[in-house]
């Protein structure tokens, strides 16, 4: 530690707050650390003096943090936890493994049939937005998700397994890569069944299990290799509690090397997609149009045949560019998908749309000084629904 500049745990020291609070100031804007070549956020000390200072004249604003909802009691009530968002950037020295659910004792709802949450866990969740969290690339345990060029973050998969089902329920990931959504479900007393096209990757999410986990602990779930449309037909209408995954986006993948891939995956030896030429791949498929009704059709309507009526189906998606043309992939699956019929005779609803913050991003300067062109930092989780028609 240099004599001027502080980490994130001395921050919240000096201001006297929680380093999630910290977080939630840097997201705000209201500090602005700068990153040592590791990655780890440092905050002058000035910075800190000079927002304290301020901080004795301001009336606080309106905090939403500030007073909840006891839903259980149905009291408004002050807001003694901190739920404000855990931001994980990927290598911070706060990082953690495990997802939190606030302990507490409180009964819960005989009618709840969904989960295993009480009002007060299940309240927070309902939110439209949350960050998500990893490992940080340096986590011994981020060693073979980081083989993979597009996982999702166990911990954000924990977050929606523990709320769309109940322990020892069973969960189906189509698109399954590197297991992540399998590590989660073992991690919370589920039942995995995961697809996965290229040995590679199926290989890699059973090892994953095995070391990450425990040994033995990837025969509690079932790993198939195959081609998810084939596949998905040999299940029995029905078969399974929740459905979460992440499918391709379509031939992103397949695009020649920006900075970032170049920097953070071809120099580190690590693949770029999820196979070469492989036809079977949805990555592969030559148009957008044609993708999209595979993916719908041939996927997610069959995964709605699938899934027990009243249950859900999230699908973690992102917006992309194809050349200079903005892709708006979330909507158009939606378009695509809401309202379909099943083969069992029932209908797939969209329910909500979750945005998944990604601030810990590095921001590239595309199209600077000519035009607007984003730095997509959210993914967004579709949730439908199996309802009678
Ligand atoms: C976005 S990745 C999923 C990553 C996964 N969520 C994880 O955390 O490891 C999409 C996966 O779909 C696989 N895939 C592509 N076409 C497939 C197909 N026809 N059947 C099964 N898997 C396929 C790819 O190989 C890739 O691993």
């Amino acid at each position: 530690m240099s004599e001027n500049i502080v980490g994130t745990k001395q921050a919240a020291e000096m201001l006297g707050v929680s380093v999630s609070t910290i977080y939630r100031m840097v997201d705000q804007g209201i500090l602005l650390p700068t990153k040592t070549p590791g990655g780890q956020r440092r905050f002058p000390v000035s910075q800190l003096e000079e927002y304290k200072e301020k901080s004795r004249t301001i009336i606080a604003p309106q905090n939403p943090y500030q007073m909840k909802l006891d839903i259980d009691s149905g009291k408004i009530v002050e807001n003694t936890s901190d739920d404000s968002p855990q931001i994980n950037s990927g290598d911070d020295e706060d990082s953690k493994e495990t997802l939190e659910v606030v302990a507490d004792d409180k009964p819960v709802d005989p009618r709840n049939s969904l989960n295993d949450l009480n009002g007060s866990q299940w309240l927070p969740e309902t939110k439209s937005f949350f960050y998500q969290k990893g490992l940080g690339s340096k986590h011994p345990h981020a060693q073979i998700e980081r083989q993979h060029p597009a996982p999702f973050s166990f911990q954000d998969i924990s977050r929606l397994v523990i709320f769309f089902t109940k322990k020892g329920m069973k969960v189906l990931d189509p698109f399954g890569g590197v297991g992540s959504t399998a590590k989660a479900c073992e991690l919370e007393g589920r039942v995995c069944t995961s697809i996965e096209l290229q040995k590679k990757w199926h290989d890699l999410a059973i090892e994953r299990l095995e070391t990450e986990v425990g040994e033995g602990i990837s025969k509690k779930h079932t790993f198939i290799l195959g081609d998810t449309r084939e596949e998905l037909k040999k299940f029995e209408a029905c078969s399974f509690d929740f459905i979460v995954t992440s499918p391709p986006y379509w031939s992103i993948l397949n695009k020649k090397a920006d900075y970032k891939v170049k920097k953070e995956r071809l120099a580190n030896n690590l693949a770029t997609n999820y196979s070469d030429n492989d036809e079977n791949d949805l990555a592969n498929i030559k148009t957008y149009e044609e993708f999209l009704r595979v993916l719908v059709n041939d996927v997610f309507l069959e995964c709605g045949r699938l899934l027990r009526p009243k249950k859900y189906m999230c699908l973690v998606v992102s917006d992309f560019r194809n050349k200079s043309e903005f892709i708006s992939f979330h909507s158009d699956l939606i378009q695509a998908l809401n309202h379909r019929t099943t083969v069992d005779g029932y209908k797939i609803t969209l329910q909500g749309v979750k945005v998944l913050l990604q601030n810990h991003k590095t921001l590239l300067p595309y199209g600077y000084p000519f035009a607007y062109v984003e730095n997509i930092h959210h993914q967004y989780i579709l949730i439908f629904r199996k309802d009678k028609k």
